[in-house]
């Protein structure tokens, strides 16, 4: 996948919201077999007390240059690029799930670019895992029915747009795609907007199907897609598209 014999491999790997009891089994595995980890600011401190009682080299490069030991992206792409070339296993530690927010999207579209072998390893979101671990739900079948992530970087105006301009992330689509495909053209989505569906998340069986608002319906009907899915509709199904497309794939 993505990089050429005898380089190493970086893992984008998401070490979810703070508590070490929340990191997952896949991301303890990959830690543990690590050469090097390079980490973020919001990497739990109890993770970090792990890493270091368990002997493994362990880099801060929070992105804020102005924190002492903190790194610029460019910085940090080059580190990655480095230590990989030196063949080693390095894992880019990031809070949360890595490809949320946190720019684990630039990180990785750098290394497809380099060559790079990389593998991104979901982790807790704190999207999901902070309001749940404070006892809040997200959802209820007579309170709220959707739930809108924004950053506060940004103000009301645009998360305004999100219908017509950002990621939508729908479950329980599937049996509905037509018309969910053809109201939201109505409400002004560009027909040519790219969609994925991704049927059996983290199975063996996962499969994911590419198509645009326009054709969606018609490509998952051909699919035969029965088991649950995650619908994501927005640009940004093209940068996971262009990622997935590894040399050999
Ligand atoms: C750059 S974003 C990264 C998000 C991360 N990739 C994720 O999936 O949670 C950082 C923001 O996530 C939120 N966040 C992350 N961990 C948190 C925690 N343990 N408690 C509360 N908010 C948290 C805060 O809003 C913080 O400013």
């Amino acid at each position: 996948m993505g990089g050429s014999c005898g380089k190493g491999v970086v893992y984008l790997v998401g070490a979810g919201p703070g508590d070490p009891e929340l990191l997952t089994l896949k991301a303890l595995k990959i830690i543990e077999k690590a050469d090097i980890i390079l980490y973020d600011k919001l990497v739990g401190d109890k993770i970090i007390e792990f890493l270091r009682n368990k002997g493994k080299r362990i880099v801060y490069v929070g992105k804020n240059s102005s924190e002492s030991g903190g790194k610029k992206q460019v910085e940090i792409n080059r580190l990655m690029k480095d230590y990989a070339l030196k063949g080693m296993r390095v894992v880019r530690l990031k809070g949360g799930d890595p490809f949320v927010f946190g720019r684990g999207s630039i990180e990785a579209k750098f290394l497809k670019e380099e060559g790079i072998e990389f593998e991104v390893i979901p982790g807790v979101s704190s999207i999901i895992g902070v309001p749940t671990n404070a006892g809040i739900p997200l959802t209820h079948p007579d309170l709220s029915s959707a739930l809108l992530v924004v950053t506060g970087r940004e103000g009301v105006k645009r998360w305004s747009k999100t219908l017509v301009e950002g990621t939508l992330v729908i479950l329980m689509g599937r049996d509905r795609i037509k018309e969910l495909s053809s109201e939201l053209m109505k409400y002004g989505r560009d027909p040519e907007t790219p969609v994925a569906i991704v049927e059996n998340g983290t199975l063996e069986s996962e499969r994911t199907i590419f198509g645009k608002l326009s054709n969606i319906a018609e490509i998952l009907k051909e699919s035969d897609v029965k088991g649950p899915t995650v619908i994501i509709v927005g640009d940004i199904v093209n940068l996971g598209k262009e990622l997935r497309d590894r040399e050999g794939d």
